[in-house]
């Protein structure tokens, strides 16, 4: 039996494209071996990999200047990849609006000088800051911000005003979540897990001048974005299978509508919860309203001990991963793209439920 799977990623994919995955498990299309047994060079393997970036392309309206690249390493391994690969004047401004933003931050000042210039830290990560004029530093060469904050459920509604710098945005955790305009930014890139597909896989969306040899001295091959745009991906042996799943996601998503219906879904279903959390007298959301993310909702009853015997009976009525961050407590539930309306609304009938018996 298949459970709500509200994780914050790992996290739940379409039924069907897992399905059709264990389809094809023995034989794809005909070839009589797994998409994991095959070489990445082969014929059937080039088909896949071309039509998930000709998918993905055409999801978000990527043009024509801006390569797609699949690496490893996770997303993680941008927050190096960024520093060595832009920073030319040694120098990045970073908003602080969270861990990830943090870890970033702490990453890049390894090789160069990171500057933060605003923060939501004095609020435990609760909101956005204003970016509308930020000091950033003259001869910065980006700024860099996570877009969607995983872990204390925040979200950039307004990109900041870079006055001019070229924007780095970390999308982890929302991408393809609803319509992105990429011209408004140097660098997106989003590890996959949450909306997309398996761990181990990030995507890189990076406008074509910024790909260059000019790297901070040192950097891996690897770790070059020119390296992997020269060899479309394949400079190595790559994520092959976690490619072969988000071009799957990336066909589910064609077909429930592109990104604009992703949008209307999610925006629909994080209603439903966020209505619920601002009129229960047990649960509220931590999040100040103007900022909230439609894809990560964290919420608490401010009490521990209820917490912990909320996230408990939850999981005992098959509703996995509410437990909030270790560093947040409470609950939260990521309602990504593969999380169906039902999975919302059973979802509040259970907090309604455990509302009249423990209120
Ligand atoms: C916004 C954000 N950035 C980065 C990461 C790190 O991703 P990875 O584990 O793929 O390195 C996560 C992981 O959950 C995340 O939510």
């Amino acid at each position: 039996m298949r459970v709500y799977n509200f994780s914050a990623g790992p996290a739940v994919l379409p039924e069907e494209v897992l399905k059709e995955a264990a389809d094809e498990m023995l034989d794809y299309n005909g070839t009589g071996m797994s998409v994991m047994e095959m070489s990445h060079r082969s014929k059937a393997y080039d088909d896949i990999i071309k039509t998930a970036e000709k998918d993905l392309r055409e999801l978000m309206n990527i043009p024509d200047n801006y390569k797609v690249l699949f690496l490893q390493g996770g997303a993680s391994q941008q927050f190096a990849a960024v520093p060595m690969n832009l920073m030319k004047n040694k120098k990045a401004a970073y908003i602080i609006t969270g861990q990830w933003a943090k870890k970033a931050y702490q990453e890049a000042q390894i090789y160069g000088e990171a500057v933060a210039v605003a923060s939501s830290a004095d609020k435990t990560f609760s909101y956005i800051p204003d970016c509308s004029n930020l000091d950033i530093p003259e001869d910065a060469d980006y700024v860099y911000i996570c877009e969607n904050n995983t872990i204390y459920g925040t979200k950039f509604k307004t990109l900041p005003n870079t006055k001019g710098k070229l924007l780095v945005a970390d999308v982890s955790s929302c991408f393809l979540s609803e319509p992105v305009d990429v011209t408004k930014y140097g660098v997106i890139y989003g590890g996959v897990q949450k909306n997309v597909g398996p761990a181990g896989l990030v995507i890189s969306i990076i406008r074509e001048d910024l790909i260059t040899d000019d790297v901070l001295p040192g950097t891996p091959t690897m770790l070059k974005w020119k390296t992997q745009a020269d060899n479309d991906s394949l400079y190595n042996t790559p994520n092959c299978y976690a490619i072969y799943i988000c071009g799957k996601v990336f066909k589910w998503i064609k077909k429930m509508g592109g990104l604009e219906a992703m949008k209307a879904h999610n925006e629909r279903k994080a209603k439903i919860l966020y209505d619920f959390l601002d009129q229960s007298k047990l649960f509220k959301g931590t999040v100040r309203p103007e900022d909230r993310s439609i894809m990560n909702v964290p919420f608490v009853t401010g009490n521990e001990e209820l917490d912990a015997k909320f996230v408990k009976e939850s999981k005992a009525a098959g509703f996995e991963n509410l437990k909030g961050h270790r560093t947040v407590g409470g609950m939260r539930a990521s309602i990504y793209n593969a999380m169906p309306i039902e999975g919302v609304e059973k979802l509040v009938e259970f907090m309604k439920k455990f509302e009249a018996e423990n209120g």
